[in-house]
């Protein structure tokens, strides 16, 4: 059986006994890509913070590879989790050299490992041409990949990283997704927290946890979350008129594009009678008849969507 990378049970941090940041959290994330989603002040860097030790939760209890991050034989955080945070200060006058062979002293590496280490990962990160320069002068997405490169230093399973793609520009975006699928190939784990969506959705996220108001709304593969949300998506190509009006009235939603229609049903048996039937009599000639699932940012909407409406319910009774 798969065992847990990360386990967290009813984790909840009260900042000044009155903002609930994070409220009774349970995620578990296994090897692979794990994008933790959720709009800004869900609670995401919060939770990062008390993962990697940063803060104390007020209540609750972490697991890291099996082990509780707080109980007396304390796994030595550090040495396990790579950590990036959302805005990376570092020591901005450094050369990428200087900082990573800071970074290897600190974990006592010999100074050859440290050399050979420190090339490797330049060229992972696409930085080698850079190595000598201060990083002051690096770009937005070239700061993010110094956090990398400096967060593998000593070569942990386990990367944290806090929005890393979410003020990179589109070209850096692409540089950085590129470099995270690069990981994941290398066997390593990842916990990417993001409020933008699709970037997830390119990086083939293994799973995906949603968080709102510090909670948990839904978690597990995008299958799994499309089986739950029980909807489904279904494309067909041409955008006839007649199809879609006799459609409207048995589906819950229809998007037209400039060829196609894309629908979203529950009743995938009923809309194939009634497209069937239309195109018969209509003589009209159906060239894509697709279903597929929801992309990641229809299940985010959808799941916030459901939320609310519970949380109305709740209001009412
Ligand atoms: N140090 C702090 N003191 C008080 N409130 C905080 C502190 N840090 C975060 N918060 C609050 O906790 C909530 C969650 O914030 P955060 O974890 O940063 O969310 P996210 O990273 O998902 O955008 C927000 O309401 C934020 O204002
Ligand atoms: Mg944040």
């Amino acid at each position: 059986m798969k065992s847990p990378i990360i386990q967290t049970f009813d984790l909840t941090k009260i900042f000044d006994n009155q903002t609930v940041a994070v409220n009774k959290l349970n995620i578990t994330v296994y090897k692979g890509i794990y994008g933790f989603l959720g709009p800004n002040g869900a609670g995401k860097t919060t939770t990062i913070k008390m993962l990697i030790g940063s803060l104390y939760p007020t209540s609750g209890r972490i697991e890291l590879f099996g082990k509780d991050i707080f109980s007396k034989d304390k796994v030595k955080i550090h040495t396990l989790i790579g950590y990036v945070p959302e805005n990376p200060t570092y020591f901005l006058g450094m050369t990428a050299e200087r900082l990573l062979e800071f970074i290897g002293s600190v974990f006592h590496m010999p100074k050859q490992e440290i050399k050979t280490r420190i090339s490797y990962l330049l060229k992972l990160v696409d930085l080698t041409d850079a190595r000598y320069r201060v990083i002051a002068k690096y770009s937005a997405g070239m700061k993010q990949r110094i956090g990398i490169a400096q967060a593998l230093m000593n070569d942990p399973e386990l990367l944290i990283l806090d929005e890393i793609t979410s003020n990179l520009d589109p070209l850096g975006r692409n540089q950085m997704i590129e470099l995270l699928k690069d990981l994941r190939q290398e066997g390593k784990t990842m916990l990417i927290s993001t409020h933008v969506l699709p970037e997830i959705q390119k990086m083939n996220a293994d799973s995906i946890g949603i968080i709102d108001l510090g909670h948990l709304i839904m978690e597990g593969t995008i299958q799994e979350l499309n089986e739950r949300l029980g909807t489904k998506l279904i494309r067909i190509n041409p955008n006839n008129e007649i199809i879609r009006r006799s459609l409207e009235p048995i589906v819950s939603k229809i998007t037209e594009e400039p060829d196609s229609l894309i629908i979203e049903a529950d009743n995938l048996e009923q809309v194939w009678k009634t497209i069937a039937e239309i195109s018969l009599k209509n003589n009209i000639v159906v060239n894509e008849f697709r279903s597929s699932g929801l992309e990641i940012e229809q299940i985010f909407m959808k799941a916030l969507e459901k939320e609310n409406k519970n949380m109305e319910l709740k209001d009412v009774e």
